[in-house]
């Protein structure tokens, strides 16, 4: 069975989706890490301090025997080497994958949410993509447009669309461990 690893550094909502979706499939709870003591899913995940931060993760890994990363709101960019390493010993270029709320490549990085409803956009999206060392550009997997509801306050409407987050990547992880995705 694919051995997956999460990382996370906020509420963790799609982390907890994520994990639920591996254990239905695998009977097994997948390796959760947060660089965060204070998010909510902190207690079932394992914490990495923020010195050597990728060296940490890198050991995790390794000792986990790690084929995929999802990152789920992970808020620090993953270096070159450290993406370079994961290829090496996980035997594939493919295996670190991201989710951003926007319709990359409009509205990289940070609050895009929250740039989108400040702007006066109707609409912006959810995209799910492999980790390349440049932020948010790694070649797309999937991507969907989201109306920006303003008939609800914008944390409500946030919240509304990270329930679409959670279904994207919970169907990713899915056809991930049946197979019918580059595993
Ligand atoms: C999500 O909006 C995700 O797209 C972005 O960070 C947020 C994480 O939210 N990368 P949560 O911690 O999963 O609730």
């Amino acid at each position: 069975m694919l051995k997956i690893a999460i990382l996370f550094s906020g509420g963790g909502s799609n982390a907890k989706a994520l994990s639920q979706t591996y254990e239905e499939i695998t009977g097994k709870k997948p390796l959760l890490i947060t660089n965060n003591v204070h998010s909510p899913l902190a207690e079932d995940a394992l914490l990495i301090p923020k010195k050597n931060n990728e060296q940490d993760i890198m050991h995790l890994l390794r000792e986990h025997q790690i084929e995929k990363v999802l990152l789920a709101g992970y808020m620090r960019i993953l270096s070159k080497s450290f993406l370079d390493a994961f290829a090496d010993f996980s035997k594939g270029t493919k295996n670190v994958v991201n989710i951003h709320p926007s319709y990359l490549p409009e509205l990289k990085g940070a609050k895009a949410y929250e740039r989108a409803w400040d702007s006066d956009r109707q609409e912006t999206g959810i995209t799910l993509h492999y980790v390349s060392a440049e932020v948010d550009s790694g070649e797309i997997i999937t991507q969907k447009k989201i109306p920006i509801d303003r008939s609800l306050s914008m944390n409500e409407w946030i919240e509304k669309s990270k329930k679409i987050e959670h279904k994207i990547y919970c169907a990713y992880l899915r056809e991930l461990l049946e197979g019918a995705k580059d595993a």
